[in-house]
């Protein structure tokens, strides 16, 4: 673990003038079947990354099996959604039973290495314990976060070709009980490949089980033992499948693999947290995201932490719910996106007043820019500007944190997620591809080098991957993010450069938010653009060009129900604004920065036009702009 600024600085001068030798040094801290000796071959052009080529490993028995030690220490606290309801604990050593048992359900319904399970679950236990299911087995898992619709999980089922589904009979969240089972069960509707359901019971809700290919867990569970020997991985075998929004297209299946991911997972996670055994941390994120595969389940689980799931959400039974879990647990480190954090300032400081708080060492921040304000409020009522906050930059395809600061080593600054892990080469190039060197300026945020959780291949579309991060500039990873440089060297993330909006942390893309939108029959063409919301750091603003027609309709309710419909209530519209037409190029491409100027309430200054094809269109959709504001 780095102790201090010099040991950063050491560290961080090695792992860039010897790359090879500085990861391989760490890999030895783990359990292999079969220890690598070539540690690093790689070309961004392809992309082709290899990490640890020929090691052989299982990343469950450097959970279970490494720290054999920690074996009675707690591993998963489980706080459910209703307060009044008893939480779990599980130990290390009950943890590998259950995860072993849950393991040979697999195998006895015919999951095999390599097979793909989607897990679509709640924050219940069971969600960690079947990713680790498969990981004990070496079928690939992919979760798929329980708020996406029917239609967004089976395009995630068939794209993968998934073996089975892993779900519950319902979900808790707050004070509604959602019906999960049925949204597989619709979903399945437009999938063959699945051979089995394996549904868990949380809420004893009246659902359907359709013979022959549904199966109660805990039934299953019953007919097997709790022995499940590790399958001998390759470094480079799959270990999960994760989807996520681009700026094209349906999202693409981010492809991790088994030995980079493991080691960047640990790595981050117990320098970014400074994690000390018998320390609680808790992290608030859902499984269905990539923050909670690495800093939920694998970065604290590698490490032998104590790690929190929560069922719930921030405001239930009320807005004090958060302060109240750390106070319970005398949690250690918290770590949290903005927009929760900006919900819970807007419901005012008597929610927090009542608090101790004082156990917390570290809060962390991840999943958007986090905004001066939101910064100074969560330092001053939650880290009672006692505790490092740590705005930890990164994303799905990085697996790992890649830029923030170090509790205690390195000064935080608010808004500025300071300075690259030892390993990440971050740079910003200006649009012509060439490296900005000095300090103080803004730029696309590429890297220049591997580091061994970067993302392996996007799932069936090798094309699609370098396309998407290896094309626009030659030799690089391209983030998508722009960012800027202080004189200290601090990067400061400013947002998405392509079209994608993050909405509370959750990135969709434009094309995928008007493709649902154009499915309304209502809607002739559409074009969506963030703009900047109080509490979600970004809105959705759908402009719509609709078919004329002689009835009254609630357009704003009819386009949210579709888009809800066939992504989730996370894409739904927060503004719609009806529209003769849309500023077009005369190839045809919306221009979207005119559009993101309108939602933003700015009418000037929307640079070059000459190429627009109907630049008359701006005025009329200006004028409706306003209108719809007064
Ligand atoms: C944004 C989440 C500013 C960024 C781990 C990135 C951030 C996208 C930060 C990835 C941060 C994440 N400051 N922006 N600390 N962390 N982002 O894949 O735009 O869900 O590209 O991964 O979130 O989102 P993803």
């Amino acid at each position: 673990m780095i102790e201090s600024r010099e040991d950063y600085n050491k560290h961080y001068k090695h792992s860039v003038d010897n790359p090879r030798k500085y990861w391989q040094e760490y890999s030895k801290n783990f359990m292999w079947k079969n220890s690598p000796e070539k540690i690093l071959s790689w070309n961004f052009n392809d992309p082709d990354i290899k990490w640890f080529e020929d090691g052989t490993l299982n990343i469950t028995e450097n959970i279970f099996e490494r720290n054999i030690k920690n074996k009675d220490d707690t591993a998963i606290i489980w706080e459910a959604n209703n307060p009044s309801e008893s939480n779990k604990e599980y130990t290390y050593s009950e943890l590998f039973d259950e995860v072993c048992t849950f393991a040979n359900v697999l195998k006895k319904n015919g999951v095999e290495k390599g097979d793909r399970v989607i897990i679509y679950l709640p924050m219940i236990p069971e969600a960690a314990i079947s990713m680790l299911a498969c990981a004990r087995i070496g079928a690939v898992h992919s979760v798929v976060f329980a708020g996406f619709s029917a239609n967004s999980l089976s395009d995630r089922i068939n794209d993968c070709s998934a073996k089975v589904v892993i779900t519950s009979d319902g979900n808790f969240r707050g004070s509604k009980v959602i019906n999960v089972k049925g949204v597989v069960d619709e979903a399945l509707k437009n999938s063959d490949c699945v051979k089995n359901v394996l549904t868990v019971m949380r809420t004893g809700s009246d659902i359907d089980m359709v013979k022959g290919r549904d199966l109660w867990y805990h039934e299953e569970s019953k007919l097997v033992d709790n022995i499940c020997t590790a399958e001998e991985m390759t470094s480079e075998d799959l270990l999960f499948i994760l989807y996520t929004s681009g700026s094209t297209g349906k999202p693409k299946g981010v492809v991790h693999t088994c030995a980079g991911y493991m080691l960047y997972a640990q790595f981050t996670f117990e320098n970014v947290f400074q994690y000390s055994r018998g320390d609680t941390y808790w992290c608030t994120a859902d499984v269905g995201w990539i923050t909670g595969h690495s800093y939920i389940v694998y970065g604290p689980l590698l490490t032998g932490a104590k790690t929190i799931l929560f069922e719930g959400v921030p405001t239930y039974p009320d807005a004090s719910r958060f302060w109240k879990v750390i106070d319970k647990y005398k949690v250690n480190q918290f770590y949290t996106a903005p927009t929760a954090i900006r919900a819970l300032q807007s419901y005012g400081e008597k929610f927090i007043r009542d608090s101790d708080l004082s156990s917390l060492k570290v809060i962390g921040s991840v999943g958007e820019p986090i905004n001066e304000e939101a910064w100074n409020w969560y330092n001053d009522n939650v880290g009672k500007n006692n505790c490092p906050i740590v705005d930890t930059w990164w994303q799905t395809e990085t697996g790992g944190i890649m830029i923030s600061p170090l509790p205690n080593i390195i000064d935080c600054k608010p808004t500025y997620a300071t300075l690259p892990l030892p390993g990440i080469q971050p740079v910003l190039l200006d649009n012509q591809g060439n490296e900005i060197l000095e300090n103080n300026v803004e730029g696309n945020l590429c890297i220049k080098y591997p580091w061994p959780s970067i993302l392996r291949t996007t799932y069936g579309d090798h094309n699609r991957c370098r396309e998407t991060y290896f094309s626009t500039f030659k030799g690089y990873y391209f983030t998508g993010d722009g960012a800027r440089r202080d004189e200290n060297g601090y990067y400061r993330i400013l947002g998405r450069v392509d079209d994608v909006i993050n909405v509370s942390g959750h990135r969709i893309g434009t094309a995928e938010v008007e493709d649902a939108i154009n499915l309304n029959k209502e809607v002739i063409e559409s074009a969506v653009v963030g703009f900047p919301h109080e509490i979600k750091g970004q809105g959705i603003f759908g402009f719509i060009i609709i078919k004329e027609s002689e009835k009254e309709i609630d357009y704003f309710s009819s386009i949210r129900e579709t888009v809800n419909k066939y992504i989730g209530p996370i894409a739904k519209p927060d503004q719609i604004l009806i529209v003769p037409g849309l500023p077009k190029t005369r190839s045809g491409k919306i221009m979207r920065r005119i559009l993101r100027k309108i939602a933003s309430n700015q009418f000037d200054n929307f640079g070059d036009i000459s190429t627009l094809l109907n630049p008359d269109i701006v005025e009329k959709i200006i004028s409706n702009y306003k209108k719809l504001s007064k």
